[in-house]
């Protein structure tokens, strides 16, 4: 089913950091929300999650750094098990597995707390963790930006393996227009609180329209990106 959501909006320190925005988001959906930095991206992509939760949609968020996901006190099987809790899932061995293999965190011991994880792995956990209910839909906020290259790419080919035959769509935060380039077919470009332009990947690459969308591409050699 087509995710819908109208005039989403924010307003901080009585200013509006997001001006009203609609959007249609269809299963299955690689859509990359890019633009400079304030440019409001993490605000919309709150908002989206927010409304569509608000709607009775599964939706999952993850944050730039697994720190903002995971308690440094808690071990991973009680993130885990939390993550199961807030979904109403029983505990299921079978459907732990199949996660933790597709991203290749089997080898993890859960009974260790986030810091003896690797940054990479624990990123790759937490994005098990938002995949545990088969959302409608994965928000991704700059998700690999804390990583380095090759683990950085890894993450992001594994996820693209997992979601390849799933409805779940995603939308992919970045300022990191290389990025964009290979796991998206459309792209959102945000200036100053507002989408200004919408189109498939390779256009907007290629063919900018507005002054947001040049200063992307022109201001990185995003072809030459790893990820
Ligand atoms: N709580 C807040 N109070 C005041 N201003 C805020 C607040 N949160 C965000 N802003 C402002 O809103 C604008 C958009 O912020 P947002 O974090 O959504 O940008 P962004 O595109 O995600 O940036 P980045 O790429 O740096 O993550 C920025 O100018 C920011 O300073
Ligand atoms: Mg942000």
């Amino acid at each position: 089913m087509t995710l819908c959501v109208s005039g989403l909006s924010a307003v901080r320190s009585g200013r509006t950091i997001l001006h009203p925005t609609s959007l249609q988001i269809e299963p299955a959906a690689r859509i990359g929300l890019v633009g400079a930095s304030g440019s409001g991206k993490s605000t919309l992509g709150h908002a989206l999650v927010d409304e569509l939760r608000t709607q009775g949609r599964s939706v999952a968020h993850v944050p730039q750094s697994p720190d903002e996901a995971l308690d440094p006190l808690r071990s991973m099987r009680f993130h885990w098990r939390e993550a199961e809790m807030a979904l109403g899932l029983n505990h299921d061995a079978a459907r732990q597995q199949v996660l933790f293999n597709a991203l290749r965190i089997g080898t993890g011991d859960l009974r260790k707390r986030p810091w003896g994880w690797s940054r990479g792995m624990q990123q790759r956990f937490v994005i098990a963790m938002a995949l545990l209910g088969a959302p409608d839909l994965i928000v991704l906020d700059e998700p690999t930006s804390a990583l380095d290259p090759v683990v950085a790419a890894q993450t992001m080919d594994l996820l693209d393996q997992f979601l390849a035959d799933r409805d779940t769509a995603m939308v992919l935060i970045t300022h990191d227009l290389g990025l964009a380039a290979r796991r998206v077919s459309q792209l959102m470009v945000m200036e100053g609180g507002r989408i200004v332009e919408t189109a498939d990947t390779g256009a907007i690459l290629n063919n900018p329209r507005t002054m947001a969308a040049r200063a992307l591409s022109a201001h990185r050699c995003w072809r030459a990106s790893a990820c």
